[in-house]
């Protein structure tokens, strides 16, 4: 009797033990992967702001892990996107640039030639060939047409997501809601360009007519196209910019020309939240959520207006946080918060140069808060590169764990791949790290010993994480030059990388970011260890190098020159409408 009842139950702990694995080895989790542009580090509630209301997102950080040292691969928008999505330094996809900018920035186009190579593998790829459906909600920015305005050669519905609803460039100020941008611009241009140019170009011609030069027909001629050009150069750079620039595109078609921002982010967690309720009935997903939050120009749907406490700006990381909520819901209301990989986190530190030059906020900060950390976007101090993540996923994340060790947001491609179990390409170097073992504290030692950072195409720091001394340390070998007093360099946009304007450190400049995390006291290069470390870091700098396979480089001044004339259009002539949301 006794017997058959341990034998009983030793089957029956046998059958769930069975059903238990089938079970999770069954189910393939989902991802929601979502990205913020250009959000400060000291934004967010659980990562120290006590002014902000980021309630979503910390509610990730306390069900699941805060990465407290996750870098990205580059302090810039396209870059740092596209090792994102494959999991590789921009130096070996082509993305890195020679330019100073280092972006794909088309000026007075979104047409730019250039973008993430088709042979590139993004994690959309890698889980689409497992079966999963993918989609982008949201800024792509990683190229859009190659030959023909239409032929959509760089579009992510080229590159493994099978649904997009987005912006195919940036967000930039020109898109601006109340055109107030716009206005600034059409006042300064219009006294400093068209009247003074006319009035100059009006003088030189009387002058001419009255020496004879030219007669009245000539005059008038000549004076009819000068009109004509001042006006086209003064409508390409305000009215057309917002026009070509400011679209948004469903798969292939522009359906919003130029985009509404004032319901765009409502609009955006309808498609996401749609597009995960279509998919949840027939298999996993993978969800990238790509935010035009918190770039400018800054915008908010009218119950956010002036709903923080930190202005426009504020006003804007919480109506994203929302969004964040918003998708968290659908999620539980579907039944899937459980078996869904969450990851938050920002493509760089928050952009020091934006601050409002509208009256009436001339002077209020627009750009993100990098709290205790040096430098901001553009940049390799730990402002422009250490981003706030958090990670949820309940069956193997325990709850409120912090990771203080550095990591990458080039994690993401191979802890995508375990947890869908799908091999890594193995045909090139992948060099982010499966972060499942750090994450599930099966491994402490940290995932990464050197991590390289670029500006441009130059390596111009890197992080050593040292198991021996339990040390991290930075070193700088190149910083750009920045004013006394100032926080950013002379630049309109960008610092630069190499040149007059940087600095060359030898030796470099070395930081114990445990002790000195914003990086104030460089270590005096005096004693035997600092020299220890320097050649150690000498001697991985060397091997990574001889890891690159050089490739064509993306964005250089030809591909970005692009062409007027390739604009997108939803309507020729006409190239203006509005998304009709009933179809
Ligand atoms: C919180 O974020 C706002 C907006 O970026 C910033 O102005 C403020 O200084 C931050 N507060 C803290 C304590 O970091
Ligand atoms: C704004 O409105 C949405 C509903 O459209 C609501 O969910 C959200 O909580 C509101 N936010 C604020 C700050 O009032």
């Amino acid at each position: 009797m006794s017997t058959r009842c341990t034998m009983l139950a030793t089957l029956q702990i046998l059958i769930l033990l069975i059903v238990s694995t089938l079970a999770t080895s069954n189910v393939k989790p989902n991802f929601v992967i979502f990205l913020a542009d250009d959000l400060g580090i000291g934004d967010i509630g659980c990562f120290g702001n006590d002014t902000i209301h980021t309630p979503a997102i910390d509610s990730l950080a306390k069900e699941g892990a805060k990465l407290t040292h996750n870098l990205v691969a580059a302090p810039t928008c396209s870059p740092s996107r596209a090792a994102l999505l494959t999991g590789r330094y921009p130096i070996r996809s082509g993305m890195a640039s020679a330019l100073a900018q280092g972006v794909l920035s088309m000026i007075t186009t979104t047409d730019c030639k250039a973008g993430l190579p088709r042979n590139e593998t993004t994690f959309a790829e890698l889980v689409k060939a497992a079966g999963y459906a993918t989609a982008i909600i949201g800024k792509w920015h990683l190229g859009t047409n190659l030959d023909s305005s239409s032929d959509h050669y760089f579009y992510p519905v080229n590159q493994g997501f099978d649904y997009f609803y987005g912006m195919p460039t940036t967000l930039i100020n020109e898109c601006g809601p109340d055109g107030r941008y716009i206005a600034w611009f059409i006042q300064k241009r219009l006294i400093m360009g068209c009247c003074l140019w006319s009035l100059a170009y009006a003088v030189v011609l009387v002058v001419l007519h009255l020496l004879g030069v030219l007669g009245r027909r000539g005059v008038i001629i000549i004076g009819f196209h000068i009109v004509l050009w001042l006006g086209w150069n003064y409508a390409s750079h305000t009215v057309l910019f917002r026009q070509f620039m400011c679209v948004l595109v469903k798969n292939h078609d522009v359906i919003e020309q130029p985009v509404v921002l004032d319901t765009i982010s409502t609009r955006m967690v309808n498609q996401a939240n749609s597009f995960m309720e279509r998919s949840a009935t027939q298999g996993p997903f993978l969800l990238y959520f790509s935010f035009l939050q918190t770039h400018t120009a800054l915008f908010n749907m009218k119950n956010f207006t002036g709903s923080s406490k930190h202005g426009k700006y504020g006003d804007n990381v919480e109506e994203m946080d929302w969004m964040v909520g918003k998708v968290l819901s659908k999620l539980s209301e579907l039944g899937l918060a459980e078996n869904t990989f969450i990851y938050f986190t920002s493509d760089h530190g928050g952009a020091l140069k934006e601050v409002s030059v509208l009256p009436p906020r001339v002077g209020e900060r627009e750009g993100g808060w990098n709290g205790i950390y040096k430098g901001g976007k553009g940049q390799n101090w730990e402002g422009g590169i250490r981003v706030p993540t958090v990670v949820r996923y309940p069956p193997m994340i325990p709850r409120g764990i912090e990771i203080s060790v550095p990591t990458s947001t080039m994690d993401v491609f191979p802890t995508i791949a375990s947890l869908a179990g799908v091999d890594l390409p193995s045909d090139r170097v992948i060099d982010g790290r499966d972060l499942m073992p750090l994450l599930r504290g099966t491994m402490k030692a940290p995932p990464h010993d050197y991590l390289f950072h670029y500006c441009g195409q130059w390596l111009n720091a890197v992080t050593f994480t040292s198991q021996k001394d339990n040390a991290i340390y930075k070193l700088h070998y190149v910083t750009p030059n920045i004013p006394a007093g100032e926080t950013d360099c002379n630049r309109t946009m960008y610092c630069p990388c190499i040149g007059d304007e940087t600095t060359r450190h030898d030796p470099p400049l070395v930081f114990d970011l445990r002790r000195d995390p914003a990086e104030q006291r460089p270590l005096p290069a005096t004693n035997d260890q600092i020299w220890n470390i320097i050649s150690r870091v000498d001697e991985a700098i060397s091997q990574h190098r001889r890891s690159i396979v050089p490739v064509a480089h993306q964005i250089t001044k030809e591909t970005l020159a692009g062409s007027f004339w390739r604009q997108p259009c939803c309507n020729f002539p006409f190239c203006s409408c509005q998304e009709d949301e009933n179809t």
